[in-house]
């Protein structure tokens, strides 16, 4: 059985750190089809679409999606919105799971995906005066999140934390708190505890390891997953997957497009391999996956995209020819 896999490199840096992925993934030997697609804010400037039709038709008739970066405006550009978000809307991928891990620190962040303040409720009155986001909780999408939650953590039998902030937003961090700990309750041998968000981002500082596994609400987990990377080696090795219940799921760095370094070639090309590791872990190829993983961690980046994927590659090649 041959799987099919799409590629989107995307803006900026994703132009370099996707094609040294597939070098990699091209080296392992592995039934795949892979196939490249376009999206960004370059495609958006040339088509008019960020995320053109036949970018998701493709992506629709495929197993997996690699995705890079892609540059969204901080301003609002007419037509546009960000690729990743229509994607991870568009195939119901209600999970992202975002690892950390150095040393003494296996954190995974499980953070939702769906809903929160990313919900696009956002508005102005009082003629351009007040501004105000809506940020959505409902008890089905903290329910499955925290059911993905407790699963990961049941797996590596770790303990399983639950942050949010009900003591201030009492309805919507209420809501996810209550539905977290209903959840957990079905899981009797799961360890659990809770922490404000605040918190959680001074201990994630000031003791990292204290975290296994942490379940949290949209914007929580998108600012969380930066600070667990900047803690443990910075987002030149943070992966992560956008899973949901079926095909496709998406896998991405969790940096951006890096403008002020793209072309240069001295992107860190770590945290897309690491992506890739978990895609093919996803995909069932857990023992090449472990490691792909373990050798992309154990490498360092020399700051050169091409000699970095290089050495990741020789050392694949090396484990491949002692187990034979
Ligand atoms: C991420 C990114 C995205 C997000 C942006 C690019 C829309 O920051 O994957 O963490 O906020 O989710
Ligand atoms: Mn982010």
């Amino acid at each position: 059985m041959t799987h099919t896999i799409t590629i989107i490199p995307g803006d900026g840096i994703g132009q370099e750190v996707i094609p040294a992925t597939v070098r990699v993934l091209e080296s392992l030997g592995l039934p795949l089809t892979i196939q490249c697609a376009d999206a960004g804010f370059r495609t958006f400037e040339q088509t008019g679409q960020a995320l053109p039709t036949e970018t998701l038709g493709l992506c629709e008739g495929s197993d997996a999606v690699l995705f890079g970066a892609t540059q969204s405006p901080v301003t609002k550009v007419e037509g546009y919105s960000s690729p990743i978000l229509t994607l991870r809307r568009r195939f119901n991928l209600f999970a992202n799971l975002r690892p950390a891990i150095k040393d003494n620190i296996d954190l995974l962040i499980v953070r939702e995906n769906t809903e929160g303040l990313y919900s696009r409720r956002e508005r102005v009155e009082d003629g351009g005066q007040t501004a105000i986001a809506e940020r959505v909780i409902t008890a089905r999408a903290s329910e499955r999140i925290v059911h993905a939650a407790c699963e990961q953590a049941v797996q590596r039998r770790r303990k399983l934390t639950i942050v949010h902030k009900a003591n201030v937003l009492k309805e919507t961090c209420g809501l996810f708190r209550r539905v977290a700990l209903e959840v957990t309750a079905q899981y009797p041998t799961l360890a659990v505890d809770e922490v404000l968000v605040d918190t959680a981002a001074m201990l994630l500082v000031q003791n990292p390891a204290r975290f296994d596994v942490i379940v949290t609400t949209n914007l929580f987990g998108d600012i969380l997953s930066d600070l667990a990377a900047g803690v443990t080696g910075g987002l030149g090795i943070a992966p992560s997957a956008n899973i949901g219940t079926g095909r496709p799921a998406v896998f991405e760095p969790v940096h951006g497009s890096a403008p002020d370094i793209a072309g240069q070639g001295i992107a860190d090309p770590r945290a897309a391999i690491l992506s890739a590791a978990m895609m093919l872990d996803w995909l069932g190829y857990s023992e090449i996956a472990a490691t792909l993983t373990r050798i992309t961690y154990t490498t360092p980046h020399s700051d050169d995209t091409n000699d970095t994927t290089d050495a990741i590659i020789r050392q694949l090649q090396q484990v491949a020819s002692h187990a034979h």
